[in-house]
């Protein structure tokens, strides 16, 4: 497999071609940013952990009938997808009321609700990814019914899976961020990461934040929740 051009930088993660042009390659970095860009840093290690931990995710889910993206690891940052077209939007799904959703509708953090909360937001970060409704992406034709359908299906999969199997490691899984894309066969699969960048996971018995809010909201110890993450999920 041979690493071709560079096709897209994003805050996180690079994406390259390959001689393949099915198949590309994610590179994961140490940068960190929040509130969309605005604070910026360096959370050391990150990009290994984060590409380990989505690889071990992955794998769970489509053990479990969720089809996603990867290929294989090539390397401790590195790893071969197949080449997708991303649906414009962040799929959130919500178990505790925490984050935005806390603020937008005045509840505590860690708020339990009835029920998990499904919401989509439009990726597009000159609008600052405005939340959207199905209304939205069938008008704008960001993805069709049948489409959205999966989507929101596999999202709510993906909470079950998750939710069990990190509860079994003691973590309580708060809120989750999900992308999807399209493989030129017209396939809808999980793409981009699963990662403590990207889900709030408080441990179950203590309530401590192990996810990006301890860099948001410059709580300290960041580097420590992402290795103790990785610890409990891939036992090193
Ligand atoms: P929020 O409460 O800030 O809306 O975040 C909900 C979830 O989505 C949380 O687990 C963090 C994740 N998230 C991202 O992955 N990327 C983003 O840009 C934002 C704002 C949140
Ligand atoms: N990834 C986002 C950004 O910097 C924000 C976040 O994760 O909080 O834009």
């Amino acid at each position: 497999m041979q690493k071709m051009e560079q096709l897209y930088e994003g805050k996180a993660k690079k994406v390259y071609a390959t001689d393949d042009p099915e198949l590309c390659i994610v590179d994961y970095k140490d940068d960190a940013t929040a509130f969309n860009g605005a604070k910026k840093g360096t959370i050391s290690g990150k990009g290994i952990i984060n590409n380990c931990i989505t690889n071990h995710l992955m794998k769970l889910l489509e053990s479990k009938g969720i089809p996603t993206h990867l290929v294989e690891q090539l390397s401790d940052r590195e790893t071969l997808v197949k080449r997708v077209q991303i649906i414009p939007l962040e799929v959130i799904v919500r178990n505790i009321a925490a984050g935005s959703l806390a603020k937008r509708l005045g509840l505590e953090e860690g708020h339990k609700m009835s029920r998990p909360v499904l919401e989509y937001c439009y990726k597009n970060d000159a609008l600052d990814d405005p939340m959207v409704n199905d209304y939205h992406i069938l008008a704008m034709q960001f993805a069709t019914r049948e489409e959205l359908n999966t989507i929101a299906d596999y999202a709510f999969k993906i909470n079950e899976i998750l939710t069990n199997y990190l509860s079994d490691l003691g973590i309580e899984l708060i809120d989750f961020k999900l992308e999807f894309g399209k493989t030129a066969d017209g396939q809808i699969v999980l793409a981009d990461e699963i990662s403590p960048d990207t889900c709030r996971f408080w441990d179950s018995k203590t309530g401590t934040k192990l996810d990006k809010d301890r860099f948001r909201r410059d709580m300290g110890g960041v580097e420590d929740a992402y290795q103790e993450i990785m610890k409990r999920l891939l036992g090193r």
